[in-house]
């Protein structure tokens, strides 16, 4: 293929690599501004702006948080801990407001929408992140525990604790380097779903997966049995496997 167009833009997305180890540096309030201002401008299905995201600075609250899912440091130890709230609870009210009621809010669609619009707005906002020097690392491991989440976070019906996200500024010491993905070929379909298309590149990329986990000492690593231990087991569910029911619990009843 001819060389292919680039962009400051997309310079900075293909350096993305997720940063778990951050120096003390504070995340100042103007940052974090620019930051989550930034994520705002981002696509919202409908306009809804079905988000809001809650930054957490206090030792204490990320120990307890960090506790509930499993103890990481780099919960602990980010300098600033956002979570990324699926909020319909604003929409209500206004529905409420109107005399109305929020009869839709039991459907699945609507905590589809509300996943895709924080995904979309977390990811706009590690970009911005990036793009000032900053790093970070998305963290689903909050839906391993809910219910403690919400309660820590005083989160009312219709606002779900969807995806945390850990800033800071990335020690240089941490040593990850660019995680490979699956060749553009595994994944880039022309006009209509391709099965067997991943297929031929599969091997070439377990090699640079391999690669990679090598030099950061881990060796014999596969892509392949990692998602198997991932999404063929319950067990690589880290408890999630009961989510229906944690998001009943926050009015999410996803039917
Ligand atoms: C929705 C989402 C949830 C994630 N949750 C976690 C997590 O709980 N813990 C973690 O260490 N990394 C988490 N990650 C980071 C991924 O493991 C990481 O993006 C992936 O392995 C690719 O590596 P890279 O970001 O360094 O390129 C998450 C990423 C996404 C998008």
């Amino acid at each position: 293929m001819s060389e292919l167009p680039t962009s400051a833009v997309i310079d900075l997305q293909r350096a993305h690599r997720s940063v778990r180890k951050f120096l003390d540096t504070p995340v100042t309030d103007a940052q974090l501004a620019a930051i989550i201002g930034a994520a705002q401008h981002a696509s919202t299905s409908s306009n809804l702006q079905v988000w809001s995201v809650i930054a957490i600075r206090d030792a204490e609250r990320k120990a307890r948080l960090s506790a509930a899912i499993g103890n990481h440091a780099y919960v602990t130890h980010a300098p600033v801990f956002l979570v990324w709230v699926a909020d319909l609870a604003r929409n209500a009210e206004l529905i409420k407001a109107q005399g109305g009621e929020p009869a839709t809010f039991h459907l699945i669609e609507n905590t589809l929408l509300s996943g895709l619009d924080i995904g979309i707005a977390a990811q706009s906002a590690l970009l911005a992140a990036e793009s000032l020097g900053l790093g970070g690392v998305f963290v689903g491991g909050i839906r391993n525990n809910p219910a403690v989440l919400s309660a820590e976070l005083g989160l009312p019906k219709y606002a779900f604790p969807m995806v945390g996200m850990s800033i800071g500024v990335p020690d240089p010491d941490e040593g990850t380097g660019l995680k490979p993905r699956l060749p553009l070929t595994g994944v880039l379909h022309h006009e209509q779903y391709d099965g067997d298309r991943w297929k031929p590149s599969i091997e070439q990329y377990e090699e640079s997966y391999e690669g990679y986990f090598a030099g950061q000492g881990h060796p014999g690593r596969s892509w392949a049995r990692t998602v198997a231990k991932r999404l063929g087991t319950i067990e690589g569910m880290h408890g999630r496997h009961t989510m229906r029911d944690s998001l009943r619990e926050q009015g999410f009843d996803s039917e």
